[in-house]
């Protein structure tokens, strides 16, 4: 899941790759580089780690090329060293590469008896020297391609620039993205139209299969089959957004407090605020027929995936299994035709979800994607999309995509309830009220991030901490776990609370924190009896519950955070706040970089 960009332009390449790879960080920084034609001749600049690591180089070794490709790795063939980063380059031509080449062991021992020398050990230089190959052969740069793309398995996107050509570059997508986007008198590629946004906000998107040979005159689209195929350029709403911090120190920390806007906008988007009623969805199958739902996805929008399960099984009364995409895709599950499959997902690239949802389609079964980006792969797959409105997420750790993911899964349930007649109109505009009261209550809430900075400061020292929490908020002790063990690097566990003694129990002691979220809901007293568990052998408890909780649940509490009353159905998308800001300020204070993870990347398209 690496950033790739190419421009076919007028003025110095180097610059405006650079711009274009900084909104193509979020998927991968382990190294980056680019490749400029120099009077014909290809020139190379990479670095090892991050973007910033390659415009010092870069301002010491200017590249002045008009024509270039870019790169951003995330690691998976080879070390994040400078070596092994893109673009991968022979004698003829330089290549970038997003995902995985599947056969590179047989087609690197083919090469090699040829006597390709490779310099590498990335999966990628196979990219580079099948092309070389293939020209050496007598080829065209198109037909060198084209062959050569019949030759790679796995799911990738590539694109190529050729020594002498100066206004020709030859994208490819097989299993990743790529965007085409149109200028005046100039072309550019790119992993996404975010990417291309400073340069034009016309962009067709290849379709799975497709390549495209691109001059500063115009692309030429093809299908797998050679055939010259007709993609349309669209204006996108990614042209006008600039990702920027404003005032804020981390993109995380922007995006956490952009949530009661943004979970505004999703309800809004679902429900006739006048009314007090759902807006009508177009279901593209009928709910009442249904008999199950199932639920794909990955990280934390699986997350958001297992709280869908406890509202669409309580407001319409239908089971809901709920799985990790990669054990999905993998384990053929049986498909019910005339069953209805949710497949949630921030970026809409996750390779997972997205052979996921292929599976679905291919065993003839309906889908609907609750998707961030709307141009994504998975929104154009999927039969419907719910989509979230939450804007560009930069930050690498999900956090405004996530709620708004909640918002969108607790219309589609409530949406089943009253189309299955298990909610009547009362309870549709007593719950539609509910959740048009969370952006408030969210606000609320981020007011209390110095308290929770204090509670951060005691987490930092800690080597393990525990989340627990019942019913809806379950799930979200496992988000809080997640995002802890990402961002701060502090191992975590999320459980049910009341699985606690049948094991996890024994990890408790005077070290580790347990951080109890307790919101008031039917089974908040069932929680209380867990918390006095941990208190009796001496657990360390922070609670985050409303006002009244502490005095409830009178055990020690080393910490205790009073959120906003609440009606409890919702109250994960209200709760999801001092769980995300908790993670964010104790990565803060123990000086990780809360934006960019180690090992991480934001949109993940390989397996
Ligand atoms: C964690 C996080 C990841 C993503 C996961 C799925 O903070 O962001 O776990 O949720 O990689 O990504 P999408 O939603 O793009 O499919």
């Amino acid at each position: 899941m690496c950033g790739i960009v190419g421009i076919l332009g007028n003025g110095a390449a180097a610059p405006r790759l650079v711009e274009a790879l900084k909104r193509l960080e979020y998927r991968g920084y382990d190294s980056a580089g680019v490749a400029t034609l120099e009077r014909g001749e290809l020139k190379r600049v990479r670095a090892e780690g991050k973007l910033r690591n390659l415009e010092t180089r870069l301002a010491d070794h200017p590249l002045h090329g008009a024509i270039g490709i870019g790169h951003t790795r995330w690691a998976t063939h080879g070390r994040p060293t400078e070596n092994n980063a893109h673009p991968h380059a022979s004698d003829r031509l330089a290549v970038v590469h997003n995902g995985i080449i599947e056969n590179f062991r047989t087609l690197r021992e083919e090469l090699a008896a040829k006597g390709y020398r490779f310099a590498t050990e990335t999966d990628s230089e196979i990219a580079a020297f099948l092309v070389t190959d293939e020209l050496a052969a007598g080829k065209s740069p198109a037909d060198a391609v084209y062959a050569s793309l019949r030759r790679m398995r796995g799911a990738f996107a590539l694109v190529y620039l050729f020594e002498g050509e100066d206004n020709l570059l030859i994208g490819a997508r097989q299993g990743a993205p790529l965007a085409v986007g149109q200028g005046d008198g100039e072309m550019f590629l790119g992993s996404d139209a975010l990417a291309l946004a400073p340069f034009t906000d016309r962009v067709a998107y290849l379709e799975e299969g497709d390549w495209a040979i691109v001059t500063r005159e115009g692309a030429e689209f093809r299908d797998a089959d050679n055939n010259v195929v007709q993609r349309r350029f669209v204006k996108t709403p990614a042209g006008g957004l600039l990702a920027e911090k404003g005032n804020y120190r981390h993109f995380m920390a922007k995006e956490i407090h952009e949530q009661p806007e943004v979970i505004g906008h999703t309800v809004a988007h679902y429900v006739d605020m006048g009314a007090q009623r759902l807006k009508p969805f177009d279901w593209p199958v009928d709910p009442k027929s249904l008999n199950r739902v199932s639920i794909v996805a990955c990280g934390t929008a699986h997350v958001a995936g297992l709280v869908g399960k406890y509202w669409i099984e309580r407001f319409a009364r239908l089971p809901v299994e709920v799985d990790v995409a990669s054990e999905y895709r993998y384990r053929e599950p049986p498909v019910d035709k005339d069953g209805l499959t949710i497949f949630v997902s921030q970026s809409g690239e996750t390779a997972d979800t997205l052979a996921s949802l292929r599976y679905v389609k291919d065993n003839g079964a309906r889908s609907v994607a609750v998707v961030n980006v709307a141009t994504s792969s998975i929104a154009r797959l999927a039969d419907a999309v719910a989509p979230t409105l939450a804007g560009p997420e930069i930050g690498v750790a999900s956090t405004k995509a996530f709620t708004c993911q909640l918002v969108a899964m607790a219309a589609l349930a409530l949406g089943l309830g009253r189309a299955r007649g298990v909610l009547s109109e009362a309870d549709e505009t007593r719950l539609v009220g509910e959740l048009a009261a969370t952006p408030g209550l969210v606000a609320e809430t981020l007011k209390l991030e110095p308290a929770v900075e204090k509670i951060a400061q005691k987490l930092s020292t800690a080597r393990d901490v525990l989340y627990l929490g019942r019913g809806t908020a379950y799930p979200l002790a496992l988000e809080g776990a997640l995002k802890l063990k990402e961002l701060s690097y502090i191992h975590a566990e999320g459980y049910a609370a009341g699985e606690l003694k049948h094991g996890p129990i024994a990890l408790i002691d005077a070290a580790m924190p347990v951080i109890v979220l307790g919101p008031r809901d039917p089974v908040f007293e069932k929680t209380i009896s867990n918390m006095q568990e941990v208190s009796a052998r001496g657990g360390r408890i922070f609670l985050i519950g409303d006002a009244h909780a502490a005095e409830e649940a009178a055990v020690t509490l080393e910490s205790f955070l009073p959120m906003p009353d609440m009606a409890s159905t919702f109250a994960p998308i209200v709760y999801a706040i001092p769980v995300q800001m908790l993670a964010y300020h104790t990565a803060v204070i123990m000086g990780k970089d809360a934006d960019q993870p180690r090992n991480l990347a934001k949109s993940v398209t390989v397996e």
